[in-house]
């Protein structure tokens, strides 16, 4: 029942926080809101101009090839540039950029000038070994300042970077490079997590085996005060240090067209393979600063800690981009909240007086079953703001952050949005929204919404649809405009970007995001397509079928079940299970482990043939099963519930 209290519960921001607010009443926002989706145009050519342009634009938005959209067409600018150069020649250089901890302790404290030096060393060492404007850099790093360093420096000369998550395999690193054709690996010897070491670069050299289109690999020396075991290959390798150090530090930066690429991601979507978001120069710019500057209500004084892996949208946007071109200090941490104890995350706000937090659900739901006694004695009252992103926040979990983290002062940003929508799309303003538990409220600036039925019908509960374009969108799927057009756009002839996901609208206007509504799976904040583990377990030769599905899950948000039928006559045990799992972790890493295998000899299916898909999940959560008269063999079902009770006994 508590949660249905905390649901309607409204929080109004303290007058206190809303004075010094950059939008600082619902009035303002309201008014603001209004003119941004009246003439989109002028608000965000108004935005732009806090910026640096080589050449302004012609046009701000260019809609003739719809839906491949262009902002800011005519320009010529530099993420890098804007991120580093602008606020040196404005006299900011010695502010501090980054407050590095390494997972073991070490500490780095580097200004926006040194890192501006930093960049510019490892971009000339990028020309140096060939790479040109356009060509694809994969970055495959633990949470070091090198990794800002390699994204700001292939943005710096036009390279387009790719950065894939650490935790991803060494099969995951082959699929990213061969698509993209990767000229260039930057990576490392290794990496700490929970007190053990990554060794990257074994990894890495795994994946690239067969990849001819690697040229060259830069390896960082993450373990330099104690060696980690990495083997260099002549011709191909080189370290970082090395390189960096024979390097002038000035290199001036490429002047980018506005629709010139500027990174791909990797992300999960509905079939087995994954796509290659496109995100381009000037409108991902904007976007990215202007969303930094209302969402967390960045002030100079500010020191900015956002938890997430610079291997995820999140990192790209909301700890280099958006962040940076804010000019804003903030902190950077390598390693596991956990590590050496539950309480570090606590200690680092402590230490470094963090104003802004931003982290994921699904680490606020660990922090609650940790226990309050890990945040006794530590002083956290240099909070000024909460945020969270990647997945719902249950009310619960909000009211616990709000309470023990937030000390009932700090307001709550709840931020819906994509790894393709580039920004925030959902979002209270800190100062001016009054948040409920759980709800992502109203849109940001230009951000026009609705909610539909499949056939297009406005209501109240279906599916979000995003109405208008905007400067952060992505611009397409790597190497596939025709699979760009018809994930996105053609649910509503064209008319709507399609995010994916199911929506409600509540007497106030808020929007409440209800989950996703395709087959992807929101596991710990991770996107996991359940079609790529299908994929992967059908490669077993014992394997005939296999059905994956999402389910409720208390920590992670939702887990993962996998149901597998096995080619006739083929024993299955433990064995079998465990070769899945190892799989699974090859191909795509650890992290998409599912929580449980289930065998059986067929599937849920109807008449037709199409796997029943509720059915199992109804079966994963134990749940009475609804429905079942259109099964082709019903007693499929009462063997695999069957089994599902005897493993969760
Ligand atoms: O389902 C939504 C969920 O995460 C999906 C996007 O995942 P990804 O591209 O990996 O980006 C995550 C970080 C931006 C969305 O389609 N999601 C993200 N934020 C929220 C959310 N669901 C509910 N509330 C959120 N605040």
């Amino acid at each position: 029942m508590e949660s249905i209290t905390h649901e309607n519960r409204k929080f109004a921001p303290l007058a206190a926080f809303s004075e010094n607010a950059h939008i600082n009443s619902m009035e303002s926002y309201t008014t603001l809101y209004q003119k941004s989706i009246d003439d989109p145009e002028a608000f965000w050519a108004e935005a732009a101009t806090d910026l640096h342009w080589f050449k302004k634009w012609d046009t701000v938005l260019d809609a003739s090839e719809a839906p491949f959209y262009k902002w800011f067409d005519g320009s010529r600018t530099n993420l890098s540039y804007n991120c580093l150069d602008r606020h040196i020649n404005e006299g900011r250089g010695e502010k501090i950029a980054i407050h590095w901890e390494g997972e073991p302790g070490d500490v780095r404290t580097i200004s926006y000038a040194e890192l501006h030096e930093e960049v510019c060393r490892l971009a000339n060492a990028m020309k140096s070994k060939g790479v040109q404007k356009g060509d694809r850099i994969g970055i495959y790093l633990p949470m070091i300042p090198e990794l800002a360093v390699s994204v700001l420096a292939c943005a710096r000369i036009g390279a387009v970077h790719s950065v894939i998550f650490a935790g991803f395999s060494a099969d995951a690193i082959r699929d990213r490079v061969l698509d993209s054709e990767t000229r260039m690996v930057i990576t490392a010897d290794g990496g700490y997590r929970r007190g053990k070491i990554l060794e990257l670069k074994k990894i890495v050299d795994e994946g690239i085996e067969d990849c001819p289109c690697i040229k060259d690999v830069i390896v960082v020396q993450r373990g330099d005060a104690h060696p980690i075991d990495c083997p260099m290959k002549d011709e191909r390798d080189c370290w970082y240090h090395e390189e960096v150090a024979a390097m002038s530090e000035v290199c001036p930066a490429e002047e980018m067209e506005a629709e010139d690429l500027l990174f791909l991601l990797y992300t999960s979507g509905t079939t087995g393979k994954p796509k290659g978001v496109m995100h381009t120069t000037a409108g991902y710019q904007v976007f990215s600063y202007l969303t930094s500057k209302y969402v967390f209500d960045l002030k100079p004084d500010d020191v900015y800690w956002c938890t997430a892996d610079v291997g995820w949208i999140t990192g790209h946007t909301y700890i280099i981009y958006g962040i940076m071109q804010n000019c804003a200090t903030q902190v950077m941490y390598e390693g596991a909240p956990n590590h050496p104890d539950e309480g570090r995350f606590w200690e680092i706000i402590e230490k470094y007086k963090v104003s802004i937090f931003y982290t994921a659900p699904t680490a606020i739901r660990a922090f609650m079953k940790w226990g309050d006694k890990w945040l006794v004695d530590r002083d956290l009252s240099s909070l000024r703001l909460l945020g969270t992103v990647g997945e719902p926040i249950n009310p619960e979990a909000w009211i616990w952050y709000h309470k023990m983290i937030g000390g009932e002062r700090c307001p709550i940003v709840d931020t819906w949005w994509q790894t393709e929508t580039g920004g925030h799309m959902l979002t209270p303003m800190p100062g001016a929204t009054p948040t409920k538990p759980g709800c992502a409220t109203l849109p940001f600036f230009g951000i026009d919404t609705a909610i539909l039925t499949d056939d297009g019908e406005e209501v109240d509960v279906g599916i979000l649809a995003i109405k208008q374009p905007w400067p952060g969108m992505l611009r397409g799927i790597y190497g596939d405009p025709q699979r760009f057009k018809e994930a996105y756009w053609c649910k509503w002839g064209g008319q709507y970007y399609f995010p994916g996901d199911g929506a409600r609208r509540d007497e106030d206007g808020y929007i409440w995001i209800t989950g996703r509504v395709d087959d992807v799976v929101n596991v710990s904040g991770h996107r996991i397509g359940t079609a790529e583990l299908e994929s992967v377990f059908v490669e077993h030769p014992d394997v005939a079928e296999s059905a994956v599905v999402g389910v409720p899950h208390e920590i992670k948000g939702q887990g993962l079940i996998a149901f597998v039928t096995v080619i006739d006559g083929r024993d299955y045990d433990d064995h079998l299970r465990k070769e899945l799992v190892t799989m699974i972790d090859k191909s795509i890493g650890k992290f998409a482990r599912p929580e449980r295998i289930l065998f059986s000899s067929d599937l849920p299916k109807t008449r037709s043939g199409k796997i029943m898909r509720r059915i199992l999940r109804d079966i994963a959560e134990g749940k009475e099963l609804g429905n079942t008269t259109t099964l082709a063999d019903p007693s499929v079902v009462e063997a695999l519930q069957a089994q599902y009770i005897a493993m969760s006994q």
